[in-house]
C-alpha cells in the first residue's frame, strides 16, 4: 500500500509514457487490452476496421493518456503496408499488440478457400507485416515489446476451424521466430493465448446450448473468461517486468489445458 492507502504499483509493472499500437481495438479482447493499458500509463494508437473507436478511446483519455484512433482494414495488404508505414514513421512505437482476428467456421471437407484466404490475410500475414515493420523500428532504437494474440487452438485443432487453428499455431511460430532474432536486441516478442471469452469470435458456440455447456464442463474456473481477464497478462508482457521473457505463449484459459 502507498501512504494514501492506494494500492502500490511496482514501476516494473507500468507501461508509463509507453506508446502502444493495438489492433481490433473497438471490441472484445482488443478493447479490454487498450483499457488495462491506458490504466497502466500508455498513450494508444487504436487501430480498427470498423468505425467503432470513438467510445474506447473516450474511456481511455479519461484515464490522463492520449490516445489517436485510425480506421484501417487489415484484409486490404496494399492499404495495410502504406498506413502502418506512414503510422510507424510518424509515431514511436513502444509497444505492438497484434489483437485483430477473425475465425470462420465450416466443415474441413466443403471448407471454402475465401474463408481459408480471409482468416489468413488478417490473423497471419497482416501481424506479421506489423511485427516487421514495427520490430525494425524497435530493433534500431533498442527497445520494445510486441504481443501477439495467440489461442488455444495454437495448441488445438479445434472443430470446423482449420484456417484459424492454422494460422494461430503459425502465429505462435512467428512468435518464436522473431523472439530468437531480436531478443538480443532490446525487443521482446511473445503471445497470449486466451482461453474461451464471451466475445463476438465465441458467439456462435455460446448460442449452441450443447456446444458451450460441453466447453463450460471443460474449464477448471467453472465460468467463460471476460475479455478484461486477458488484459492483465498483455500489460505483463509489454512491461519493464517482462524484459527477460521472449518467445513464450502466456495461456490466460481458467485451467483449460491442464485438464
Ligand atoms: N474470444 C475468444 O474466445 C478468443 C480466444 C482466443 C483468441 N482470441 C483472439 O482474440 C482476438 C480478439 O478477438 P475477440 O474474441 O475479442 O473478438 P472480436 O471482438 O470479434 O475482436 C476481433 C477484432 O479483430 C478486428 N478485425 C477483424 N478483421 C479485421 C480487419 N480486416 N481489419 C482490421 N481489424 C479486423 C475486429 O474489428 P472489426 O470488428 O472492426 O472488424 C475486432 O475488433 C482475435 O485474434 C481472436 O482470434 C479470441
Amino acid at each position: 500500500m502507498g501512504s494514501d492507502g492506494a494500492p502500490r504499483m511496482p514501476t516494473a509493472f507500468t507501461v508509463q509514457g509507453r506508446l502502444a499500437l493495438v489492433t481490433g481495438a473497438g471490441t472484445g479482447i482488443g478493447r479490454a487490452i487498450a483499457l488495462a493499458l491506458a490504466g497502466a500509463g500508455a498513450d494508444l494508437l487504436l487501430l480498427s476496421e470498423k468505425d467503432d473507436l470513438d467510445d474506447v478511446a473516450a474511456e481511455a483519455r479519461s484515464t490522463g493518456g492520449k490516445v489517436q484512433t485510425v480506421q484501417l482494414d487489415l484484409a486490404d495488404p496494399e492499404r495495410r503496408r502504406a498506413e502502418t508505414e506512414r503510422l510507424l514513421d510518424a509515431n514511436a512505437v513502444d509497444i505492438l499488440v497484434n489483437n485483430a482476428g477473425l475465425i470462420r467456421r465450416a466443415p474441413a471437407e466443403d471448407f471454402p478457400d475465401g474463408d481459408w484466404y480471409d482468416v489468413l490475410e488478417v490473423n497471419l500475414h497482416a501481424a506479421f507485416e506489423l511485427c516487421r515493420a514495427a520490430g525494425r523500428r524497435m530493433v534500431a532504437r533498442g527497445h520494445g515489446k510486441i504481443v501477439n494474440v495467440a489461442s488455444l487452438l495454437s495448441f488445438q485443432g479445434g472443430l470446423y476451424v482449420p484456417s484459424y487453428a492454422a494460422s494461430k499455431h503459425a502465429l505462435v511460430g512467428l512468435t518464436r521466430a522473431l523472439a530468437n532474432e531480436w531478443a538480443g536486441r532490446g525487443v521482446n516478442v511473445n503471445a497470449i493465448a486466451p482461453g474461451y471469452v464471451a466475445t463476438a469470435t465465441t458467439d456462435a458456440l455460446r448460442n449452441d446450448p450443447a456446444r458451450s455447456r460441453e466447453i463450460l464442463a471443460r474449464i477448471p474456473a467453472g465460468r467463460w473468461a471476460e475479455p478484461a481477464d486477458i488484459a492483465g497478462s498483455a500489460v505483463f508482457l509489454a512491461s519493464p517486468a517482462a524484459d527477460y521473457v521472449h518467445g513464450h505463449v502466456l495461456v490466460v484459459d481458467g485451467g483449460w489445458l491442464a485438464r
